[in-house]
């Protein structure tokens, strides 16, 4: 690991989501309230929350950064977040396509203090150390207003917005954010995945 890499923002603790983080994955992951959006994403099984940690772990290893399991720190703290507690994970991960994906999962009673926006724009600055040539994307239903606020303000802009397809969201469309235009590959890539 560089030392380019954050291991904490002003509120926060960031540490390379790992299987000791599975338990408190799959709480926030299993949380009906986290998936409003999505809700046939929702954990029902320890194991999905497994190879969501698999996964990232790859990113750690394939690209020497990837998402983090994120804890309030010590100046973060108040009665309802005390210091440590596991508030969800979030960041980049490399993916196949050769771009990072920014993604973020927080639990509920964390929402509304600007922790996404701080998370975020770690990913993304350590991102743009870590490659700076390999734009930072993500991928959001139309219809989750405060993700998309959070991607524009850690610097991505809307790229690109089309259908869903077979995911039963016929009310929201998806929409692709990156923090720079995107070849016309890149984008092909990202929008055969939706
Ligand atoms: C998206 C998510 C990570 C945001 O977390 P958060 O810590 O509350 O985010 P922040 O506080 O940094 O910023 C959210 C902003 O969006 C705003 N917002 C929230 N809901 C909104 C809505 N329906 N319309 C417009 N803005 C909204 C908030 O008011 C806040 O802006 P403010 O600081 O001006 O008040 C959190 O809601 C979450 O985990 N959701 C479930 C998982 C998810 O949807 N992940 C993204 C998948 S693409």
């Amino acid at each position: 690991m560089t030392s380019t890499i954050p291991s904490s923002t002003a509120r926060l603790v960031l540490s390379p989501l790992s299987t000791d983080d599975i338990d408190d994955v799959f709480v926030v992951y299993g949380d009906p309230a986290t998936w409003e959006h999505l809700p046939s994403g929702r954990h029902t099984a320890r194991e999905q929350s497994e190879a969501l940690a698999r996964r990232h772990r790859q990113s750690w290893e394939r690209a020497g950064l990837g998402p983090w399991a994120v804890r309030i720190s010590g100046a973060g703290a108040d009665e309802d977040l005390p210091t440590g507690t596991f508030i969800g994970a979030g960041g980049v991960s490399m993916t196949e396509g050769g771009v990072w994906n920014l993604g973020y999962r927080l639990t509920p009673r964390s929402w509304g203090r600007g922790l996404a926006t701080e998370l975020a724009e770690a990913a993304v600055t350590a991102a743009g150390a870590a490659l700076p040539l390999v734009p930072v994307t993500a991928r959001i239903l139309s219809n989750n207003r405060a993700s998309s606020v959070v991607a524009q303000r850690a610097g991505l802009a809307r790229r690109w917005e089309g259908p869903t397809t077979g995911i039963g969201t016929e009310l929201a469309r998806w929409e692709i954010y990156a923090d720079r235009v995107l070849t016309e590959s890149q984008l092909e890539w990202l929008i055969a995945r939706n």
